[in-house]
């Protein structure tokens, strides 16, 4: 995983704790004096164990945990990558060019990437219906990158996780419901 993804996750800590509470997650499950660069890969393991702590850390459930992340992750991600989102006129066109285009511009800026495999179908126009596989199976961060997607573009969106591979599908299946946020 990234250095990318680790900076994200102490950001998300030290804002929404300190700094001292992200340097005891550290202690525990990094080498000592580990400092993570962006474009470096770092072992995915790490990434977990960091997560599940944090988890204990707020008492919430893992999946919680990391739909929370993904949701920052979109923000954090794209304030570092601004031009990726100039080409999409909306959700649902960046939605459906997640992996051809969004990982696909990763995979050009970064040395061996570890990207997901994500395949969109469009419905209608409020439906779209995702296939994700990875072999770190972080479908739930996935979950929350897309509800930060939605509020980029003040959009609603509903996720229904009808398949998933941590209950042992060969990939997980998301259905998005989406629509424009009513005012007033
Ligand atoms: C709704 C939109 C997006 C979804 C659902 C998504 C999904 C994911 C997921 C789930 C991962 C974790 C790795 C895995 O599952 O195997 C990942 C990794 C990553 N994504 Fe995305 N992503 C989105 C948008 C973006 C954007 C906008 C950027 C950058 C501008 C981005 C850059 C990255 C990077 C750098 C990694 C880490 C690769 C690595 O560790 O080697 N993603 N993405
Ligand atoms: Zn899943």
């Amino acid at each position: 995983m990234k250095g990318i993804i680790f900076r994200g996750l102490e950001e998300l800590v030290v804002t929404s704790h300190d700094i001292a509470v992200w340097e005891k997650l550290l202690e525990k499950h990094a080498p000592a004096d580990r400092v993570y660069v962006s474009a470096k890969n770092y072992p995915d393991e790490e990434l977990f164990a960091l997560a599940q702590e944090v988890a204990i850390v707020v008492d919430k459930p893992l999946p919680d945990v990391l739909r929370t992340f993904g949701e920052f992750l979109f923000t954090y991600l794209t304030h570092k990558h601004r031009e990726i989102l100039d080409q999409f006129d909306g959700f649902s066109s960046l939605i459906m060019s997640i992996d051809t285009v969004i990982h696909a511009e990763v995979a050009k800026l970064y040395h061996e990437p570890n990207l997901p495999e994500i395949r969109c179908e469009r419905i209608d126009d409020s439906h779209i219906l995702m296939f994700y596989c990875s072999k770190r199976k972080l479908c739930f961060c996935a979950e929350g990158l897309i509800h930060g997607a939605a509020e980029y573009y003040q959009m609603n969106v509903n996720i229904e996780h009808q398949k998933c591979m941590h209950q042992g599908a060969a990939e997980c299946t998301l259905l998005l419901s989406f629509g424009e946020k009513k005012h007033g």
